[in-house]
Parts: structure tokens; C-alpha cells; sequence
């Protein structure tokens, strides 16, 4: 609907269509806005499908059988991955340098891409850009987007080495309406942290309004929709909008490995899952850590009804969360990390088939709105609504050969979800220990060794002892080494003082500056 006539009737029209609705409460503050204030929110609404919003909610809601009427009895439906489908970094670790040069050999022939989900708020962590534009204080400042890019930088060097041929991995990066101008001008300035601009393609996913627990449309202010993201499963949607499966497939592209922006750890692009994925003839995959806590706030893998699944942290009841097998370990203890591996073929399917049947879930939220019968803003002290989100994992259903890689947290998994202030876990100073921490081992496992001010040798204890424990501040380039590999020629036998940064420009030792 364009603003062809006066403002009037375009007032009239959406009003009909909302009306039609029960929605035309959001039109409630039109006379007092400006002409511009009119515009912003006519356009808003002119994108906005309606019925298809309430369709979402009375599904989400659990009318007919929804995403709430599914989860009733959820835990009872619950059982864990079968062994068979499992493979382990750790414990299968003879079969890992086959795997990895299985897929080193599809990263070298241009068949791999890297999907980042870099559409969330970061509400948790409350910085007011996108998180992978964060410098959690490295030595190095790099941020997540530098660590990721680089790390993809490496893997293309490392396939053209071995397998002689020059090759590229696409690097798809989901953003929101919130996200897109910042994360897009961050990696102008940035140049692109050397990659290819052509090969860095971004997308915007979906947003949807909040609503009140009676399904009406909240308005952030009064002439602008409480709008967020659609939840990264709103990728399948946004997949298909903005070309990019053609795009994949231009590129002869035939797996992806998608994965979230926060942790700081990831292997983007990994050639050992992708490898382990192929060699399976998987079409659908997820990588795990062993989740340990009863209560740490990941989603767990499991089969619900005989079908894969991943039920969230805020799904499980404790008791289920609680629940250890034999062994003594938790019996759900797939903890989702956000890595997965999909088909182009799957994802395909996926987008023009599956998609619309995907539910939403409903996050009940205290979401600040204006109050349609007094104008005034209201900041509630307790949930009075919902947003509604897909989830990335919910596909798995679909898979027809679905597997599960576990690999170790120490190795991959240190997500950034909280700031410094907030709370003792998941904040930059972990994410920044245990970066630092995994450096160190790399450089212990090659044969160096480091030194206090004395010149005395610091005794290899690898790993933080509690989280106030500061590790030895230790960076290695992701141009230098990806995954540990590569630093004999550069540390064997040599002492080093920390400070220690490890980059193309060679080995330095930094007067220590307290990091
Ligand atoms: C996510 C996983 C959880 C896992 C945990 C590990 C989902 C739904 N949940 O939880 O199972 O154990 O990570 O750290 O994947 N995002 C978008 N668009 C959105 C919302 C989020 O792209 O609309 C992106 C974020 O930018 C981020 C990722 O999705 O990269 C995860 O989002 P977040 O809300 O932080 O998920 P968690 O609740 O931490």
C-alpha cells in the first residue's frame, strides 16, 4: 500500500485491514502523530502480514495442537541421542586426522560455507552493537567478527596448501533490522579482515511485533510496533527471500556449517565436523559439549517421540535436567553449542518445503509498551507478553540422517552472553580466559614452556583453576594456527614470559599490562 492518496486514506485503508484483524488498536495515537511519525509507522504496518501474525499466535498459543501443546508432557517424551550416531573428538580421536582431511578436501574444492546468526539484540549482554563487534580485551582487541574471519582465512590456506588449488569459503552472515547497517559498516571499516568482499554476503532475517498475552500487537511507542527478530530459525524463511540457496548453489556450494556469533571459541567451518558429517552421509548435524550442570543454560540434544530435537534450557524441568544415567553422568547431556551442519540439499527441502510448517516459541517477556488507553509508557514489573521465535534447531525433525559430534568445552565452547557486571559466567573475562587458556595449551602441547619475571619455569597447569584465577595470558593468531596446529617450528623448546602474543608478524612478548 503506497502513500499515493492523502494521508487520510491510507489511514482508512490500514485501518480496515487492521480492523479486520482486531489489530486497529495500533492506530489508536495517529491523530497526535506528525507526518513523518505517520509514514514510519504506515510503512511498518504496510509490510506487516496481519493474519498471518494472529495465525502465528493462536498456533503458538497451542489452538489445534501448537508449540505449547506440544511441549505438555514434554520430559516423559524425552531420550538420549543413541551411541550409534554419536562421534567423539575425544574418544574417537584415531578416526579425527581422517576426518579432518575428509573435510579439508571439500573446503579445498569451494563445496563448504560458514552461516554466522548474528541477528540477536544481545539484551543479556547490554552493549548497544552487535555482539560480534565486541572486544572482550584480548591482548590482541580482536573482535569475535576479526577471530571468526581470520579463522576462515587460515582454513582456506591451510586446503590450498595441501591440496594445491585455491579455493574460498563463502561466509554467509545473518543479520536483523537491528543488526544490519552497524555489522555491514563494521566490516567496511574493517576491510573485511582480509577476506574477499564477494565472499562475505550478508542477509537480513524477519522481525515480528510483540504481543500481550491476548494476542493484540504492543506498541513501543505510539507510533512505532514493539518490534524483534524472528528467532534464528527465522534463517529458513530469510533463506529463501534473499536468494541464497541459489547463491549457494551458484557457488557449488554443498555444506554449511551454521553457527551463533558469541562463542569465542568456534571452529567456523571445522573441517573435522564437516568431515565427520560427509563421512557419515549425514544431511543434518549438531556439535555438542557434555553438559555437566543440571542448570547451565543450554539446550540439550536428545529424541522427543523418536525424533531429533533440541529442547531448550527454559523447556527442561529440573528434574529431567537432573536425571544421570549409570555412569553417574547426566542422562540429557548433549549440550547444544549452536554448531550445526547442514546439506544444501536438506536446507533446500527445508526452505521450500518445511519452513511454514516450523511453530513458533513463545518467550513470555516484561516488555515495555505504551498503554493504549492512557498514552502512557509502561515499564512492567512482570511478563505481560510474548515474543515469538523460531528456533535454528527445529529442522532437525526433518533430517533423514541425522549425527552428533561431541568435542571437548575447553576446546570449543565459551559463549559471551552476560556482561562483566552481571554475573560470574558466560561474560568477556571468561570468554577472554579461555581463549587465553586454550593458546597456552597449544603452546605447552608443541614443546614451548613459560617463564615468571625470575626466568623460572611456570608449572604447565593448563587449565583456570576457578573463574577469578587469571590463565597465562597467552594469544595465537588464528593466521598462525586454527586448531593448535602448526607451532612446533615456532615454540619448540623455548621459553617465553607473558604477556605472549603469537602473529604473522612473528613472536612477541608485551610488558605486562594486568589484562
Ligand atoms: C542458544 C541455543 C541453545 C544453546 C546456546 C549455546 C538457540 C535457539 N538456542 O541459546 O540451545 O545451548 O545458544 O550458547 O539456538 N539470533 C539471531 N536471530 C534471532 C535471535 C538470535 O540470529 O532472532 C542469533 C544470535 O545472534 C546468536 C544466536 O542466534 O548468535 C543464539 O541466540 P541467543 O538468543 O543468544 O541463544 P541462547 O539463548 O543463548
Amino acid at each position: 500500500m503506497e502513500a499515493a492518496g492523502g494521508e487520510g486514506d491510507v489511514a482508512a485503508e490500514l485501518r480496515q485491514r487492521l480492523a479486520a484483524g482486531g489489530q486497529d488498536h495500533v492506530l489508536r495515537f495517529w491523530p497526535e502523530l506528525d507526518g513523518a511519525a505517520r509514514r514510519a509507522l504506515a510503512a511498518e504496518l504496510c509490510r506487516m502480514d496481519v493474519a498471518e501474525i494472529n495465525r502465528f499466535f493462536r498456533r503458538a498459543r497451542g489452538d489445534g495442537g501448537g508449540a505449547a501443546a506440544a511441549a505438555a508432557g514434554l520430559d516423559a517424551r524425552m531420550e538420549p541421542v543413541p551411541r550409534d550416531v554419536l562421534g567423539s573428538a575425544s574418544r574417537d580421536r584415531g578416526l579425527v586426522p581422517r576426518w579432518e582431511s575428509r573435510g579439508l578436501a571439500e573446503i579445498a574444492a569451494s563445496r563448504v560455507a560458514a552461516l554466522l546468526l548474528a541477528g540477536g539484540q544481545g539484551t543479556r549482554l547490554g552493549v548497544p552493537y552487535p555482539k560480534g563487534m565486541c572486544d572482550v580485551g584480548l591482548p590482541s582487541r580482536k573482535t569475535l567478527f576479526h577471530l571468526q574471519a581470520q579463522r576462515l582465512r587460515r582454513l582456506q590456506q591451510m586446503a590450498e596448501e595441501q591440496h594445491g588449488t585455491p579455493c574460498h569459503i563463502p561466509w554467509y552472515i545473518m543479520t536483523s533490522g537491528r543488526t544490519m547497517e552497524s555489522t555491514k559498516e563494521f566490516f567496511q571499516k574493517h576491510r573485511y579482515f582480509g577476506l574477499k568482499k564477494e565472499n562475505v554476503i550478508f542477509f537480513q532475517q524477519g522481525m515480528l511485533p510483540a504481543l500481550g498475552f491476548d494476542g493484540k500487537i504492543l506498541l513501543e511507542e505510539k507510533g512505532k510496533i514493539a518490534m524483534a527478530p524472528d528467532g534464528n530459525g527465522g534463517l529458513y524463511r530469510a533463506l529463501g527471500s534473499h536468494g541464497i540457496m541459489d547463491d549457494m548453489e551458484r557457488r557449488g556450494v554443498r555444506s554449511v556449517h551454521v553457527y551463533c556469533v558469541d562463542n569465542i571459541l568456534v571452529k567456523v567451518a571445522d573441517p573435522r565436523f564437516i568431515g565427520f558429517c560427509l563421512e557419515k552421509g549425514a544431511d543434518c548435524g549438531a556439535k555438542v559439549v557434555e553438559k555437566t550442570n543440571p542448570t547451565e543454560p543450554v539446550g540439550v540434544v536428545c529424541r522427543v517421540d523418536g525424533v531429533y530435537q533440541v529442547v531448550e534450557y527454559s523447556e527442561i524441568s529440573l528434574g529431567t535436567a537432573q536425571q544421570r544415567g549409570p555412569d553417574g553422568r547426566l542422562l540429557f547431556n548433549a549440550g547444544n553449542i549452536a554448531n550445526h551442519y547442514f546439506t544444501t540439499a536438506f536446507l533446500k527441502d527445508v526452505v521450500n518445503i518445511y519452513e511454514p510448517q516450523l511453530q513458533h516459541h513463545v518467550a513470555e517477556k516484561k516488555i515495555p509498551h505504551v498503554d493504549i488507553t492512557t498514552g502512557q509508557l509502561v515499564q512492567p514489573e512482570k511478563p505481560n507478553g510474548i515474543k515469538m521465535e523460531k528456533f535454528v534447531f527445529d529442522i532437525f525433525q526433518f533430517s533423514k540422517k541425522f549425527v552428533v559430534y561431541e568435542v571437548l568445552r575447553e576446546d570449543e565452547f565459551s559463549p559471551l552472553k552476560n556482561a562483566d557486571s552481571q554475573n560470574g559466567k558466560d561474560n568477556p573475562t571468561t570468554a577472554r580466559h579461555a581463549l587465553m587458556s586454550l593458546h597456552h595449551c597449544w603452546v605447552l602441547n608443541a614443546g614451548g614452556h613459560f617463564v615468571d619475571e625470575n626466568g623460572t619455569r611456570i608449572p604447565a597447569i593448563p587449565r583456570l583453576k576457578d573463574a577469578n584465577d587469571l590463565p597465562i595470558q597467552c594469544e595465537i593468531s588464528p593466521l598462525v594456527s586454527y586448531g593448535g596446529e602448526g607451532l612446533e617450528q615456532l615454540v619448540k623448546d623455548q621459553e617465553f614470559r607473558t604477556p605472549l602474543i603469537i602473529d604473522e608478524d612473528g613472536i612477541h612478548e608485551l610488558v605486562n599490562n594486568g589484562v
